[in-house]
C-alpha cells in the first residue's frame, strides 16, 4: 500500500504527477492555504505532510494525541515556519530542499540591488504613468554599483552566490559576517573579507544583503540600532526572511532617509505589506520571488520527492534538518 501524503499547495504539474504515481497523494487543486485546523487534522490522517513557507506550523498545530505523520517534507530551503522541537517530540522527521534555489535567489538579490540603486521600478512607474518628460541630465539619478562595497550577512550557499555575482559581474568589493569561520576557494577567489561583527559590516557597506536563516534565533537581527549603524546612503536588501529585520524600524529609517533605500523580497507578515512601504519610492518590493523559476520550482519539488522516496524506502532522507 502506498503511504498517504498531503501536498498543502499546488506544485509544478510534473512533480505532482510523480508524487501521484509513487504515493497515495492528496493534492490541493484549489491552491487555497490550509487552515490551522486542517493542518492539525493532516497530522492524524497522513504519513507525510508536504508544506511550504506559506504554511505556519507552530507547536499549536501539532496534535497532542498520537500523530500518524512521520515526515514533513518541506518545499523550500527555509524551515523557520515549522516548529522543529514540536516535530522532534513526536518523532517526525523534517526535510528541506537545499542547493537547488541558490542561483535563482542570488539572482533576485542582485535584481533588487540593481533596481533600487538605479531606480528602475520608479522609472517604470513614471513611464507607464505617462509622466516621463524625456531625457535630461538630471533625470532620476541613481547610484553606481561598480567599485562599491557589498556587505553580506550570512555567507552560506546563497550569500556566496550573491557575492560572486556582485564581485565578478559588478566589480564590487565584498565584506561579510558569518557566525562560523568561512575560508574556502570561492571566498578567496572573490577576495572577500570576513569581519568580526555585524556592526563592522554595516558601517563599511554601501549595500547590505541578508542571507541568514529566519526563525527565533535571527528575529530582528537587523534592529533599529543596527539599521542606525548603516551608512546614510546605504541600501538594505532582504531575500532571506522578513522577521530577520525589524520591519517598523526599517520603515522609520527609510522615511527619515537614515538609509537611502531597500530592496525587499520578504516581509514580516506575508502576504501583508504595510501601506507605509507601498507609498515609498526608495524601496523595491517583490512578492517573495527568490526561487520562482520553472527550473528551480521543479527542482525543489524533485528534492522533496527524493526525500519522501528515501524515507519511505527506509533509507536516510538526504535533506534531513530534524
Ligand atoms: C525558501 O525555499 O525558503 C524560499 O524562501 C521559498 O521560495
Amino acid at each position: 500500500m502506498q503511504p498517504p501524503i498531503i501536498v498543502t499547495r499546488r506544485w509544478p504539474a510534473v512533480v505532482e504527477r510523480i508524487l501521484a504515481e509513487r504515493f497515495d497523494t492528496t493534492l490541493n487543486a484549489g491552491d487555497i492555504p490550509l487552515t490551522p485546523t486542517q493542518l492539525k487534522a493532516a497530522f492524524l490522517n497522513f504519513d507525510a505532510i508536504l508544506p511550504t513557507v506559506s504554511d505556519k506550523l507552530p507547536a499549536s498545530v501539532f496534535p497532542d494525541e498520537d500523530v500518524r505523520t512521520k515526515l514533513i517534507a518541506n518545499f523550500g530551503v527555509g524551515f523557520s515556519h515549522i516548529d522543529l522541537e514540536a516535530s522532534r517530540q513526536r518523532g517526525i522527521v523534517v526535510t528541506n530542499t537545499p542547493g537547488v534555489l541558490t542561483d535563482c535567489t542570488a539572482d533576485i538579490a542582485m535584481s533588487l540591488l540593481l533596481s533600487v540603486a538605479r531606480r528602475t521600478g520608479e522609472g517604470e512607474r513614471q513611464l507607464r504613468g505617462g509622466e516621463w518628460a524625456g531625457w535630461c541630465p538630471t533625470h532620476m539619478i541613481g547610484t553606481r554599483l561598480s567599485g562599491k562595497t557589498l556587505g553580506i550577512i550570512g555567507m552560506g550557499r546563497i550569500g556566496k552566490a550573491a557575492a560572486k555575482r556582485a564581485h565578478f559581474g559588478f566589480d564590487m568589493k565584498i565584506i561579510f559576517f558569518n557566525r562560523s569561520q568561512v575560508d574556502d576557494d570561492q571566498v578567496r577567489a572573490m577576495e572577500a573579507s570576513q569581519l568580526p561583527t555585524i556592526e563592522d559590516v554595516l558601517t563599511q557597506s554601501d549595500f547590505v544583503s541578508l542571507h541568514c536563516p529566519g526563525g527565533a534565533e535571527n528575529r530582528h537581527l537587523i534592529d533599529a540600532k543596527r539599521i542606525g549603524e548603516m551608512k546614510r546612503g546605504g541600501f538594505l536588501i532582504n531575500t532571506a526572511r522578513g522577521d530577520v529585520v525589524d520591519q517598523d524600524a526599517l520603515i522609520d529609517a527609510l522615511e527619515n532617509r537614515t538609509i537611502a533605500g531597500a530592496g525587499l523580497d520578504v516581509f514580516a507578515e506575508e502576504p501583508f505589506v504595510p501601506e507605509r512601504l507601498m507609498r515609498m519610492e526608495n524601496v523595491v518590493l517583490l512578492p517573495h520571488l527568490g526561487s520562482a523559476t520553472e527550473e528551480t520550482r521543479v527542482a525543489m519539488g524533485m528534492k522533496a520527492v527524493e526525500n519522501l522516496t528515501a524515507f519511505f524506502e527506509g533509507r536516510p532522507a538526504p535533506d534531513k534538518v530534524a
